[in-house]
């Protein structure tokens, strides 16, 4: 019992880390970097983008891997209570939405020359990310409430 607890427990943990460093960042990205940058050269921008796109190329794939298989682990978790019906619900609906979330993350930082699409318009995906994110950990948290553990 103890070792389950634990086990659940450890995996919520890194649910919640790869939750706040994924959201956190994307944030941070388009509302504190992306306008700093502004000021600058289109040159040192491209050269800034080239760099974080090459660092962020495992973190973010890292986070949403961890994401996914905590994931799975939460909701092995959350039956163990049989949760009532809007939970069934309610989780069918965040999947649906970390689907694109997740999409538009791997496109952000794919590497290739010239920037595709989303790279392009960088501004609008990360706050449209951003933004889907905060969505999601507020169904994160009513999931939670009804499965009341
Ligand atoms: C952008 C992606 C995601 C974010 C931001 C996110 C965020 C969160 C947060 C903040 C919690 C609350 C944790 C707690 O209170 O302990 C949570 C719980 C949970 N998440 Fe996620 N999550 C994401 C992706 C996923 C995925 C891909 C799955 C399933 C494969 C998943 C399944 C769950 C489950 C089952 C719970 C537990 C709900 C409960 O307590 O019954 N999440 N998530």
């Amino acid at each position: 019992m103890l070792a389950q607890t634990l086990f659940f427990a450890i995996f919520r943990y890194f649910h919640l880390m790869a939750a706040i460093i994924g959201i956190g960042g994307t944030f941070m990205l388009r509302y504190v970097v992306l306008p700093s940058l502004e000021s600058q050269d289109e040159e040192v921008r491209q050269r800034f983008h080239g760099k974080a796109r090459r660092k962020l190329g495992w973190i973010i794939p890292g986070a949403l891997g961890v994401l996914l298989i905590s994931g799975i682990v939460n909701l092995l978790r959350a039956f163990t209570v049989a949760p009532p019906l809007p939970y069934h619900i309610i989780f069918g609906i965040k999947f649906l939405l970390v689907l694109p979330l997740f999409t538009i993350a791997v496109m952000l930082v794919l590497p290739g020359n010239p920037p595709n699409r989303f790279q392009r318009n960088r501004r609008l995906w990360l706050s449209f990310n951003a933004h889907l994110g905060f969505l999601i950990v507020a169904l994160s948290v009513a999931l939670r409430f009804l499965s009341g553990k």
